[in-house]
C-alpha cells in the first residue's frame, strides 16, 4: 500500500518507528525530519493533499495529541482523517466512517500501540450500505445541500 505520512516535531520518533515497522507499504514521508519546534498544518496539509489527489492509497497523520492534525485533515474535502487510540476505532474507522487519513497522537500512545492501531486500519474494509448514506450526507456538508 502507498501510504503518505506527516508529522510535526512531535511525531519525529513514531513517524520513523512506523517507517521501520512496516517494510511491505511504501511511505512518502511529508513530515518534518526534525524535532525543532514546527506547525502540524504545514506537514499535514500535504497528507490530506496527497490522498485528495489519489497519489496515495492513505495518509497517517501524527502531532502531539493527533487533535490538531485532526483538525487540519478534516478541513480538505473528502478527506475523513481519524483520530484513534485504539484497535477498535482503528477498524471502525474504516468499516463504518470509511476513513482516508488515520491520525495519532504521538504523546498520548505508545509505539507499539500505534503499530497494532495501524495493522487493524489497513487491513479492514469499508462496510458500504446504510454508512455509504452517510458519507453521501458529509459530501452534501461539504458543498453546501440540504441534508433532510
Ligand atoms: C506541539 O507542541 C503540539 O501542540 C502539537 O503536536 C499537537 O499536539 C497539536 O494539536
Amino acid at each position: 500500500m502507498k501510504i503518505a505520512i506527516g508529522n510535526d516535531h512531535a511525531g519525529v520518533d513514531l513517524k520513523q518507528y512506523i517507517m521501520q515497522n512496516f517494510k511491505e507499504h511504501e511511505f512518502i514521508n511529508v513530515g518534518t525530519d526534525s524535532v525543532e519546534s514546527c506547525d502540524y498544518p504545514d506537514y499535514i496539509h500535504p497528507v490530506a493533499k496527497a490522498v485528495q489527489e489519489r497519489r496515495v492509497d492513505l495518509g497517517i497523520a501524527i502531532c502531539g495529541t493527533g487533535i490538531g492534525a485532526s483538525i487540519v485533515a478534516n478541513k480538505h474535502k473528502g478527506i475523513r482523517a481519524a483520530l484513534c487510540t485504539n484497535e477498535f476505532m482503528a477498524t471502525m474507522a474504516r468499516r463504518h466512517n470509511d476513513a482516508n487519513v488515520l491520525v495519532l497522537g504521538a504523546r498520548v500512545i505508545g509505539m507499539d500501540l500505534a503499530i497494532h492501531i495501524i495493522e487493524a486500519f489497513v487491513k479492514s474494509e469499508f462496510e458500504g450500505g446504510r454508512h455509504q448514506r452517510r458519507l453521501e450526507k458529509i459530501e452534501k456538508i461539504e458543498k453546501n445541500e440540504r441534508l433532510l
